[in-house]
């Protein structure tokens, strides 16, 4: 049975502001074993890195990010809302990830983030930098809009893709393969079910699940061989996988 991938939640995000370039670090000093980032875009089609489509609970800007320019949402701080210390940190581009990480052997799961605002070129963009920096076989692509993963796997077949949801689906299994899926993204709670991780081993469909928190889960789902747990806690998590696996 192969170890299961510790996925770091937008980073270590309880130590450092999510989603900054910070935050990764301390992941990767963590020990983690990928990054799970969430995808927007500027208003000059440059993706960033941030989870929420509106600027406020996590910098001292307004609005919206697909308003601003990439230049703009440079001016802005994501540091200090979460601790003082952290002032002067920015919004990272994915390119700017990339080019600080691509050397290692981290997975990068990319959340798009184009349920809500709906990002135009977003895909194209995004794949664009996974193949600059030579990433198809450490990235997989993530989303809630499962028409953006399908646009990824029409730009690039080789594009791994995998399904988020959060709704107990009934043998979900030929509905991912059918949109060409690596993998697939359900909510923890649903592995309760253990037909459904039989089902998807059967399949061979890798699962990475979120965002697990509880060690009492943590354990159930790497007893249970799952292929990846995306956490807020990657130290916690690295402690179990290690005294599972030892
Ligand atoms: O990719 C898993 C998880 O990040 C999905 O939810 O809202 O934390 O981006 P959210
Ligand atoms: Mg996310």
């Amino acid at each position: 049975m192969r170890k299961t991938l510790n996925i770091a939640h937008r980073g270590a995000n309880t130590v450092a502001p999510e989603n900054t370039l910070v935050a990764f670090r301390e992941a990767l000093a963590i020990g983690v074993d990928g990054f799970e980032l969430d995808i927007q875009l500027s208003g000059d089609n440059v993706p960033v890195v941030i989870h929420d489509e509106k600027l406020e609970r996590t910098t001292n800007g307004k609005g919206l990010v697909k308003d601003h320019s990439l230049a703009a949402l440079k001016e802005l701080d994501a540091g200090a809302w979460f601790a003082p210390r952290y002032e002067g940190e920015r919004i990272p581009t994915l390119e700017e990830v990339f080019a600080e990480f691509a050397h290692t052997d981290l997975l990068f799961n990319l959340e798009l983030k184009s349920g809500i605002v709906l990002y135009p070129g977003l895909e194209e963009a995004v794949i664009k930098l996974v193949e600059k920096y030579n990433l198809l076989e450490q990235t997989i692509i993530s989303s809630f809009n499962h028409y953006s993963l399908v646009e990824c796997r029409k730009l690039n077949p080789e594009m791994r893709t995998g399904i988020l949801y959060y709704a107990g689906l009934y043998e979900p299994w030929n509905y991912a393969k059918a949109l060409g899926c690596y993998s697939v993204h359900p909510l923890f709670y649903h592995l309760q079910h253990p037909e459904l991780v039989k089902g998807f081993k059967e399949n061979n469909l890798p699962l990475f699940t979120w965002t697990v928190n509880e060690p009492l889960y943590m354990e159930m789902l790497v007893a249970g061989g799952i292929e990846g747990i995306i956490t807020d806690e990657p130290a916690e998590l690295k402690t179990i996988i290690e005294g599972i696996n030892n």
